[in-house]
């Protein structure tokens, strides 16, 4: 269907859309799985294989059930408007450009960067378990929304996984004011016996910049610290500070750890880098983003028992510390999200009300039905 014709459709077919039972303008809960097919059906309606629309649809699923609404459903029309104007591949077709054995080189061939990121994942957990190590290096992917949703696949496969992306300029070199670096996430994941699996994911800027776009949508101010106007003064207002600076986190710790992960992300892999790395939200420029991948089978640094008994007692012995006055208990990297998914499992997503009525209008352009709603 061409971008017109689902605009036109779009305004007809609303209307007929036997969906809603919250108004325009208000948030809404549904549950994961209704919200995993629509956004796939969506994503199919735009010629992207049903298997790569799962995924990715489950992608944006699991951010919205690990607390991290700013990579979930928020993201959708911006994947579709780069679909539709051809800057993301709707069919994702990697080809395999260097192969030592535990060095490999994907290019992602401006497909669809969570399905690139994926088949990263899949060969390196692969070629861990033959050579011990791997380091996978991807070339002209995309944005792939969280790096803890492929790391923790390599982690819950039994391998300790290292993940790193560049992304575009959101934040200046400490000392300057020119937007040069991205906030360039990066995502450790291991195995840890009976705990499951222990996991980091951050962005080196104060936050990542989907919550400030998130704080936009809500309609929200946002803490200081987290961004700056153009002119490089204070905010706290979302919209200036998408227009101006994100910062980065500790000072210049943050900016010196994003510059490196670009190193090892963009300049190493052969991908787009610095300011030539195009956003999420560009709808018509290809993303040229790169990504490195290290996977390591704890199996060929010694026995995996014993792996896994040293990982249980650091879980065991840092949750069992003396508490801050302020705190009521001590989380282990991951924990937070695991908490959080298993209660929004439960109860339901909520949707932010522009993200809700965004779904619903693309829902209906696809002529795919709409999660129902539950009581909050
Ligand atoms: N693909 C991209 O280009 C891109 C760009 C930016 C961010 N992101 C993604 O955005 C997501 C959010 O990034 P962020 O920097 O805002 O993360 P965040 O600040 O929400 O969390 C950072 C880390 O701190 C942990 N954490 C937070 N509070 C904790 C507590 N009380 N106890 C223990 N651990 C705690 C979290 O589990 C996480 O591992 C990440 O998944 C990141 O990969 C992606």
């Amino acid at each position: 269907m061409s971008q017109q014709a689902m605009s036109t459709s779009a305004q007809s077919s609303t209307a007929r859309m036997p969906t809603a039972q919250v108004p325009t303008g208000a948030p809404a809960t549904v549950s994961a799985d209704d919200l995993r097919r629509c956004v796939s059906g969506i994503l199919i309606a735009h010629d992207v294989p049903q298997a790569d629309a799962d995924l990715l649809a489950d992608t944006l699923v699991v951010a919205e059930l690990w607390g991290h609404a700013s990579h979930g459903v928020l993201r959708l029309p911006w994947y579709v408007d780069r679909l539709r104007s051809g800057a993301m591949r709707a069919v994702t077709q990697t080809a395999v450009v260097q192969d030592s054995g535990a060095v490999v080189v994907l290019d992602g061939q401006d497909g669809i960067g969570q399905i690139v990121t994926a088949r990263a994942v899949e060969i390196g957990v692969e070629r861990a378990r033959s050579h011990g190590v791997a380091a996978i290096g991807v070339r002209n992917s995309g944005h792939f929304g969280m790096a803890a949703y492929f790391t923790r696949i390599a982690a819950e496969a039994g391998c300790v996984a290292f993940l790193s992306t560049n992304a575009s300029p959101a934040m200046a070199p400490w000392g300057g004011r020119t937007k040069a670096i991205g906030t360039n996430p990066w995502s450790i994941a291991a195995p840890a016996g009976r705990h499951g699996v222990v996991v980091m994911d951050l962005a080196n800027t104060a936050v990542a910049r989907g919550k400030i776009y998130l704080a936009k949508e809500r309609g929200t101010t946002i803490p200081d610290g987290w961004a700056a106007a153009p002119d490089g003064s204070p905010t706290t207002d979302p919209a200036v500070g998408i227009e101006g600076l994100i910062l980065p986190m500790a000072g210049p710790k943050g900016y010196v750890i994003s510059f490196m992960m670009d190193v090892l992300s963009g300049v190493l892999t052969g991908s787009s880098f610095g300011a030539d790395v195009g956003g999420p939200y560009e709808k018509d420029r290809r993303s040229g983003a790169g990504h490195l991948l290290l996977v390591i089978d704890p199996a060929a640094m010694g026995d995996p028992g014993e792996f896994a008994a040293r990982a249980e007692q650091l879980v065991d012995d840092t949750r069992g510390g003396d508490l801050a006055a302020w705190a009521g208990e001590i989380l282990v990297p991951g924990e937070l999200e695991d908490r959080s998914r298993a209660q929004k499992e439960a109860r339901g997503i909520s949707l932010a009300s522009a993200t809700w009525d965004s779904l619903r209008v693309l829902a209906a352009q696809a002529r795919v039905p709409v999660p129902s709603v539950r009581p909050a």
